[in-house]
């Protein structure tokens, strides 16, 4: 039942993240295309959907550390599982980064803005291969 439980959570953090993830990305679509008038409007939209990307990943690894203690232990997870883990890492050192570049875009740097766009694409291309990995591993 706690397992059930946890990968529920775990689940509901992955769409959660997700939404952040992607839909920053369409935000950060429409403040290109809409130019400065735009950008009062969608840039709170843009730090909501950051924070609560924050609060997803934090607890996929929470849940994702528990569901290892209940299930297999760290020494009986396979080789899929440690691809996903550095995965896991890259994303949450791409997210640290994406979201100091989107504060210094916000304040008008453009070249923090070329930055935040790219890592956003690298975070949309980590979460279908840490899903991948995931489903590799235990699926
Ligand atoms: C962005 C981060 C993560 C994503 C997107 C993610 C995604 C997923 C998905 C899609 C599954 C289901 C796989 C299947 O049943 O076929 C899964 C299961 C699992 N994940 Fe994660 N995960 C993340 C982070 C983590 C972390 C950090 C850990 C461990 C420290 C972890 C441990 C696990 C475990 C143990 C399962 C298997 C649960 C079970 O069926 O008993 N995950 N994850």
């Amino acid at each position: 039942m706690t397992h059930d439980l946890l990968l529920w959570l775990h689940f509901v953090s992955l769409a959660l993240g997700g939404a952040s993830t992607f839909g920053n990305a369409v935000v950060g679509a429409a403040v290109a295309r809409q130019g400065e008038a735009a950008r009062p409007h969608l840039l709170p939209v843009a730090r909501s959907l950051g924070r609560l990307g924050h609060v997803a990943l934090a607890l996929l690894i929470l849940t994702g550390g528990a569901l290892v203690e209940m299930g297999p232990g760290w020494s009986g997870v396979g080789l899929w599982f440690w691809v996903k883990m550095a995965l896991v890492a890259t994303l949450t050192v791409s997210v640290v980064l994406v979201t100091r570049a989107a504060r210094m875009a916000a304040g008008g740097d453009a070249a923090a803005g070329r930055r935040a766009r790219l890592l956003g694409r690298l975070n949309m291309l980590l979460i279908p291969l840490i899903v991948l990995t995931a489903v590799f591993e235990f699926g």
